[in-house]
């Protein structure tokens, strides 16, 4: 490596090139900053005396400013700085430092080791090839060597490095080496048992404080005949690379600056491609061959993973963005069911039903997950039941999405198999995954086309179908209003049916109580009943408290533009409370009765509802009545 003095512009441009085409190795490290691990990246840092690539920019310009890390550390750190990726409410901090030494570069994402930041070393190790986990000699495995350990295995890390630290602190004591070996391994091999994919250890004893062990072999330690940190991570195999896998390549935005170019833009994940090669288009399963590859400097013969590239094609094909172009003979799967491990990132649970918005790659779906089949107590990696995840929380469920998603699961490609999660209300990230494998009940099941449409069942009963959907607190006045309005309608020949939630909940939905998870469930249930309904050409009344904002916007975006009806039944909690005709609000008070709405179970108000009624304010009858106008006026009473 060159020094301040020496370094002049033709061994910038020397070191470049070769730094260019030497291999990179991403790390993590993981542990508290009780464990040195601030002390050990420092001290790599240091030692390894690399060039920032930050800095290297620099150095084209200004040769000046160029040091060696000897001199220059706190000033490197600094310019490296932490890089935290904020969304709103959810902070990853994730530090990513750039470093290399002759025979590597390395990028290290630096991760805060609190428990409470697993979405943080999650991160950090989704692109990853190897973690450095940190023990401290004294204390041997803990909770969170076992955290960090089963975290870095699900995210696809095949090789551990057990940094054993601060050796000088237990006189470099080989006993104590060989014991906290012995219990690591014991505790992997129960993490295999549990079905965890097992990964590479290699334990080396080291002083990140004193640099025993981590580029120059201590001598402190004859008895260590492996080799130090450095070293290791110099030499370590890194995974099949990307390059060697299937050709993928997301379409993130079609180019058409001119009538006569046609061009398909996005990163290259995996694979290869060259001019005349075939492609599969996916979802669309299309093919076509590659005209060209086209770059800012200029056009490819072949481009491979990283790139970021303009391809166009000898057909005309309709292809849009989120498509996935593929090799021909190896494409990835299609299917709009799956399993995935899901990590939860939010204050607010994953509860199964709700309806999230599904990002991988360029593609956007609505997925509903299903209740988790366990989650996993990353502490003890013991499979618990649950019904939900709460923030932090690892657990595997099924997910079904809108449209059909072409992946790879993400033991073969990272990129292509794994997803974030994000609230449809609020626009937070709220999970990540991991897609494991697609249902096969996915590809079994067809829609079955019928001849009889819902137009035709409508026009028999000379009516649009609709659905009038009621929602305010237990004894707001909801199925009074609702029944009336019924009879109205009935009364002037239409074809009805009313939902109702204490009815529904006898049959169809005896088996759900009034957890929020419950809740989101029932109103999926009667969200496809009622499509059902209407599909069936009836106007549908639902009368069901439906706290929830989101299931709410999941029941209007399930039906047709202008067909789903908001009302409001706005009245007080203390005057549903003083009716309190069956009594359940006297019970929740008393405590009798857990989660009532209002009570201890919350109730999102409406903020665009079609109709609202107020029955502090007017009787049933009029609300019916006022209803009755509302849909007149909107024409849904043809
Ligand atoms: S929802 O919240 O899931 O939409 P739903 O409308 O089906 O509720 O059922 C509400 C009815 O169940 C109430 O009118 C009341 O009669 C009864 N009930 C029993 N326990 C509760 C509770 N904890 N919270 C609210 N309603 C309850």
């Amino acid at each position: 490596m060159a020094h301040q003095s020496d370094l002049i512009e033709s061994d910038i441009e020397a070191y470049l090139k070769s730094h260019e085409e030497k291999s990179l190795l991403r790390f993590i490290t993981c542990g508290s900053v009780d464990d040195g691990k601030s002390t050990l990246i420092g001290r790599m840092l240091y030692e390894s005396k690399m060039i920032f690539e930050d800095q290297l920019a620099a150095l084209e310009t200004d040769s000046k400013k160029v040091g060696t890390q000897g001199q220059d550390l706190d000033f490197a750190l600094l310019v490296d700085g932490l890089a935290s990726e904020r969304e709103q409410g959810i902070t990853i901090d994730v530090a990513y430092r750039y470093f290399s030494t002759d025979k590597r570069k390395f990028i290290v994402a630096d991760t805060p080791g609190h428990e409470q930041y697993t979405r943080n070393m999650a991160t950090g190790a989704s692109t990853a090839d190897l973690a450095i986990i940190l023990i401290d000699a004294r204390k041997g495995i803990l909770t969170q060597t076992k955290r960090h350990s089963f975290i870095a295995s699900l995210l696809g890390i095949r090789n551990v490095v057990l940094a054993i630290n601060k050796m000088d602190l237990v006189d470099y004591d080989k006993a104590v080496f060989d014991q906290i070996v012995l219990d690591y391994q014991a505790f992997a091999t129960h993490l295999r048992e549990d079905g965890v994919v097992p990964f590479e250890i290699v334990p080396i004893p080291l002083s990140a404080l004193k640099g025993d062990n981590i580029i120059e072999q201590s001598p402190k330690m004859p008895w260590y005949k492996g080799q130090t940190l450095l070293a290791h991570l110099e030499d370590v195999p890194v995974q099949q690379a990307d390059i060697e896998k299937p050709f993928r390549m997301p379409v993130q935005w079609v180019n058409r600056p001119n009538l006569d170019f046609r061009g398909f833009s996005g990163q290259i994940s995996s694979g290869s491609i060259k001019v005349g090669e075939i492609i599969k288009i996916l979802p669309s399963a299309k093919q076509s061959v590659v005209k060209s590859i086209v770059t800012l400097d200029g056009n490819l013969d072949q481009a491979i993973a990283g790139q970021s590239v303009t391809i166009c094609l000898e057909d005309e094909i309709d292809i849009s963005r989120g498509d996935v172009f593929c090799e021909a003979g190896k494409p990835a799967e299609v299917a709009n069911q799956f399993e995935a491990t899901i990590l939860w990132m939010a204050e607010e649970p994953m509860l199964p039903g709700r309806s999230y918005l599904m990002k991988t790659g360029a593609q956007n779906a609505r997925a509903t997950i299903t209740v988790p089949k366990f989650k996993v107590n990353v502490n003890t990696i013991e499979r618990l039941p649950a019904t939900k995840l709460e923030l932090n929380e690892i657990g595997e469920c099924n997910i079904a999405v809108d449209r059909k998603i072409v992946f790879d699961a993400y033991d073969d490609n990272k990129d292509m198999g794994s997803f974030i999660l994000i609230d449809r209300l609020t626009n937070a990230t709220v999970g990540m995954g991991m897609l494991r494998f697609a249902l096969r009940r996915a590809s079994n099941i067809h829609w079955q086309a019928t001849d009889v449409s819902k137009s035709t069942r409508s026009a028999m009963k000379t009516q649009k179908p609709a659905v009038l959907w009621f929602t305010g607190l237990s004894g707001s006045g909801k199925s009074t209003i609702a029944n009336l309005l019924e009879k109205k309608l009935t009364a002037m020949g239409k074809h009805t049916y009313l939902l109702d939630g204490d009815n529904v909940r006898h049959g169809l939905n005896k088996d759900l109580g009034f957890t929020d998870a419950d809740r989101v469930e029932n109103i999926r249930r009667v969200t496809e009943v009622s499509k059902l309904m209407v599909d069936a050409g009836l106007i549908t009344l639902v009368s069901f408290i439906s706290p929830f904002r989101s299931e709410r916007q999941m029941a209007r975006a399930a039906m047709e533009d202008g067909e789903f009806l908001e009302i409001f039944v706005d009245t007080p909690l203390e005057v549903a409370e003083s009716r309190d005709v069956k009594g359940l609000y006297k019970k929740a008070r008393a405590g009798e009765i857990k989660n009532f709405t209002g009570i201890d179970s919350p109730y999102e108000p409406p903020k665009n509802a079609e109709i609202g009624v107020n029955t502090a304010e007017m009787s049933a009858e009029t609300a019916a009545d006022h209803i009755l106008l509302t849909l007149e006026e909107r024409g849904i009473l043809i």
